[in-house]
């Protein structure tokens, strides 16, 4: 008789999704959802904004445990990292790097790594968000730059990484309600200066062909992974 579990089966959640985008039912959202829901697992997506908690501290603390003494609401979150072979993780750039909720996060998923590995062995897919596309002069490759970092963790954690997929999304003075008078818009510094709100346009993950494909290939290798386990 096979030892394997039949994962299908379960119970437990399979994939996490963790955004790091503070904005309701942003880009970086809903390509996240896109993915699990290709997995067909059982999935649940989190929020990093609805939850309060810091960075790593490097206080050492969880060198015997394997547990963060740090009370705060990364307790719930590490709780569920802990428990599912594989996850969706996605960020957006603001300043060019990845953003502080989704560093955070992957810095106090350290506290399982002493000893144990407790990462290691996880599968995991990554969304990065930027609202500068690549090449514009004077301004570092967020996406790339942010895709590194989460990359460069997975590998040290011994996390499987199964790919990334990078998603232009919006500057935030397109919604202020003055991205075309501000002197510091972001509109006119990513775009140029003849470009307003309505000439750039509002980018909808999916409008774009390429990358509801490249979500649902993601969530399939996402199963894949899972279930050969
Ligand atoms: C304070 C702030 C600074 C930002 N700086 C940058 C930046 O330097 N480069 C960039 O590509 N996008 C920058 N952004 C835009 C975010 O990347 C943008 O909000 C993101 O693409 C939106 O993703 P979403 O639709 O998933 O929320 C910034 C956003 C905020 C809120």
């Amino acid at each position: 008789m096979s030892q394997t579990p039949d994962l299908s089966e379960s119970t437990e959640v399979q994939v996490l999704g963790i955004s790091g985008s503070p904005i309701l039912d942003s880009n970086t959202d809903r390509a996240i959802k896109r993915i699990l829901l290709h997995t067909g697992l059982r999935t649940e997506f989190i929020k990093l904004s609805d939850y309060r908690f810091s960075p790593c501290r490097a206080c050492l603390g969880c060198v015997n445990l394997n547990e963060c003494v740090l009370d705060d609401d990364a307790r719930d979150l590490s709780r569920k990292f802990r428990e599912v072979p594989a996850f969706v993780i996605g960020g957006y750039t603001p300043y060019s790097s990845l953003d502080s909720r989704t560093k955070a996060f992957m810095e106090r998923m350290y506290c399982f790594r002493h000893i144990s590995g407790g990462n290691a062995g996880k599968k995991g897919v990554s969304v990065i968000t930027s609202a500068c596309p690549p090449g514009v002069e004077g301004i570092p490759p967020a996406a790339e730059i942010a895709g590194q970092q989460v990359g460069m963790w997975m590998m040290e954690e011994g996390i499987e990484n199964l790919g990334s997929m990078t998603l232009l999304g919006n500057v935030p003075c397109i919604r202020c309600g003055r991205g075309d008078e501000c002197p510091f818009s972001g509109v006119k510094m990513i775009h140029g200066e003849k470009a307003t709100v309505e000439s750039i346009g509002v980018n909808t993950f999916e409008e774009n062909e390429a990358l509801t494909r490249q979500a649902k290939e993601l969530g399939e290798k996402l199963r894949e992974a899972v279930l050969v386990q």
